[in-house]
């Protein structure tokens, strides 16, 4: 949550770049934005970072609402300046407005600051430096930390670095905390559970939250650990932040191109993501054998599996349990990862704990993932994000190979996680061909489902969706877990109450609430499901729902209908229609499908 971009280098025109960087980065939180750049009193003409004349002053731009299209209007538009940092918010304390966003400054505006996480011991210092006489503007946990830079900087005359360590380990919680001030030519970092990655470019270094933000400039970055720090100046030094000893910085280079990272010609990267879906699945069924084969022999050897994840994420770990079951016969577990905490008593060295996740950087998996490597459980990240807190804890990593996701709600890196769950579970029934020979079945399937003659009959059943205030969603088997991450698509981007749930769990509750005109869509493929849940449309119809059917047949108890072929599993290309409906559902109703309200793409607090 939060988006964070730096820049310290050769080009004059660091507004620009951190404007441009935070775009990019916009997914992370929306709520406001906010950019301090150090303006020297003379720009250095060479090289060399080192040189940069700074006797300066920081500028702040700071506004409510999204990142506009271009920086024109802003006064930062004719500023030239080689050092900077900006945030994009998603709101934990205070509310949405210009005093809270960040940047925030100390008593002397020498300092600025910004902050992804949450203090948790915030009050109390806030109260104390009160009472010293330090002048709060803001409602935010953030805005103690200039104040505490400042009592260390300029009062006890410390380096901004050793002022950062003394202040970030003072706080409790899980933070990544930035930092510039006037009279030194740096950026100075600290970090514990936030993301925070360091570009290193050509006379120039970045910071950001997501190597997204950092992919347009260089490919060559630093994932930042726990307990680290960084000063980029002329160069990056890594510091610990337990004892303050220099540690030496790992360049990786990231393999994603910054084509994946952009919009191109579609109008939403929603659109864009899943119309990529076919190309992602087409690359896992051609080019993952060797490494399925490697995990699926540590999963043999468990004793006790689980998946974990959050969201579309837990939905994934959901269709493994029923791929799992139907193809490997092999028990595996699942919970919701924030659920996990609470259930995890029985874990013990012998236990497999399977993290499923797009960012790697989901504060609800990390938590139990903590407690699963007390117990010495063996952790298999499957992430997307190269670098990650979830792919770093995994004892055995497997990459999503999605490439970056932008829109706030998941498609495509759901659709690789079911992918590869799929190679897994036949992997384990030593039946992998199978399992690529299905995958390139779904890949035309999915081909035909994202272009026409479907997608006009998909804008059809979203039209008469979007008037409605509920939608139920039912399901039976796999077609359950397709359900629910149906029911959160549409929820998500349209704001339509949507409720996804077992076709058998219907007559135990729910059923009370359907009325005349109720839509309800059934997910209805030609398995061992298909009359049980044909039963339940009926007995929806009967209490005057509508029946908006998910199928390779048509039933005459449909209304409408989508017709999605039969590839022995209804757990992947079932759910492509239910993303086209949730993205139709959000343009038809005039909002913004890549940037629903109040999320964030990657939940990196409580
Ligand atoms: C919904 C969605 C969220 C995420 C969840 C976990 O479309 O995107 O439910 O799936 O926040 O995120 P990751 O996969 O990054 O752990």
């Amino acid at each position: 949550m939060c988006g964070i971009f730096g820049y310290i280098g050769s080009k004059p025109n660091a507004s620009q770049i951190i404007f441009e960087g935070l775009k990019t980065l916009e997914y992370r939180g929306y709520d406001s934005w906010g950019i301090a750049i150090q303006k020297q009193e003379s720009i250095r003409q060479a090289q060399d970072v080192s040189r940069i004349k700074n006797k300066g002053r920081i500028e702040i731009e700071k506004q409510v609402g999204k990142l506009p299209a271009k920086l024109f209007n802003s006064k930062f538009s004719t500023l030239n300046s080689q050092l900077g940092i900006g945030h994009t918010r998603w709101a934990t304390h205070g509310g949405v407005t210009v005093p809270n966003s960040h940047p925030h400054l100390d008593c002397t505006d020498q300092i600025a600051v910004l902050h992804n996480g949450i203090i948790e011991n915030y009050h109390g210092i806030k109260e104390k430096l009160i009472q010293d006489g330090h002048k709060f503007k803001s409602e935010t946990d953030t805005e103690i930390i200039p104040h505490l830079l400042e009592n260390y900087v300029l009062n006890k005359k410390m380096s901004l670095l050793d002022a950062m360590r003394k202040t970030f380990n003072q706080l409790n919680g899980l933070n990544a905390i930035v930092a510039i001030n006037t009279n030194s030519s740096e950026i100075v970092a600290a970090k514990n559970g936030s993301p925070l990655i360091v570009g290193v470019g050509k006379d120039e270094l970045f910071l950001a939250s997501d190597s997204a933000g950092i992919l347009p400039h260089t490919k060559k970055v630093i994932f930042m650990k726990d307990n680290e720090m960084v000063r980029l100046g002329s160069s990056v030094e890594l510091f610990s932040l337990l004892d303050g000893k220099a540690l030496k910085p790992e360049i990786e280079t990231v393999s994603w191109d910054i084509e994946q990272a952009v919009r191109g010609k579609y109008k939403h990267f929603m659109l864009k993501e899943i119309n990529e879906q076919p190309l992602i699945i087409e690359t896992i069924a051609k080019s993952y054998t060797n490494k399925i084969v490697e995990l699926a022999t540590i999963i043999k050897k468990a004793k006790g599996t689980f998946f974990i994840g959050s969201g579309t994420a837990f939905h994934a770990c959901l269709a493994g349990t029923y791929l799992f079951s139907n193809i490997a016969k092999h028990h595996v577990n699942t919970a919701p990862a924030s659920e996990f905490n609470y259930l995890e008593d029985f874990l013990t060295p012998n236990s497999l704990i399977i993290p499923l996740s797009q960012s790697g950087e989901t504060i609800d998996v990390v938590e139990p993932l903590n407690h699963a490597k007390k117990k010495g459980s063996t952790i298999m990240s499957i992430v997307n994000v190269l670098g990650s807190t979830i792919y770093r804890m995994g004892d055995h990593k497997l990459l999503l190979g999605a490439g970056p996701e932008k829109a706030v709600a998941s498609t495509k890196a759901y659709i690789a996680k079911i992918a590869i769950l799929i190679m897994l579970s036949y992997a384990l029934a030593d039946k992998l061909d199978e399992a690529k020979r299905l995958l390139l079945q779904t890949v035309k399937e999915i081909d035909r489902l994202i272009k026409q003659p479907s997608l006009t009959q998909i804008k059809k059943v979203a039209k008469f969706l979007s008037s409605k205030e509920h939608i139920y969603v039912i399901g039976r088997g796999g077609a359950y877990a397709t359900a629910l991450e149906g029911a959160l698509k549409i929820k998500e981007v349209s704001y339509i109450h949507t409720e996804g749930l077992p076709g058998g769990e219907l007559k135990h509750g729910t059923i009370a609430l359907i009325d005349k005109g109720t839509p309800c869509i059934v997910l209805a493929p030609n398995d061992e499901t298909h009359d049980a849940i044909i039963s339940n449309a009926t007995e929806i119809k009967a209490r005057g729902g509508v029946i908006v059917g998910i199928s390779s047949k048509k039933s005459p108890v449909f209304d409408q209908w989508i017709e999605v072929k039969d590839l022995g599993s209804p757990l992947i290309t079932h759910v492509v229609p239910f993303q086209l409906l949730a993205y139709y559902l959000a343009v038809i109703k005039k909002l913004d499908p890549d940037k629903p309200r109040n999320l964030a793409k990657s939940v990196t607090v409580k």
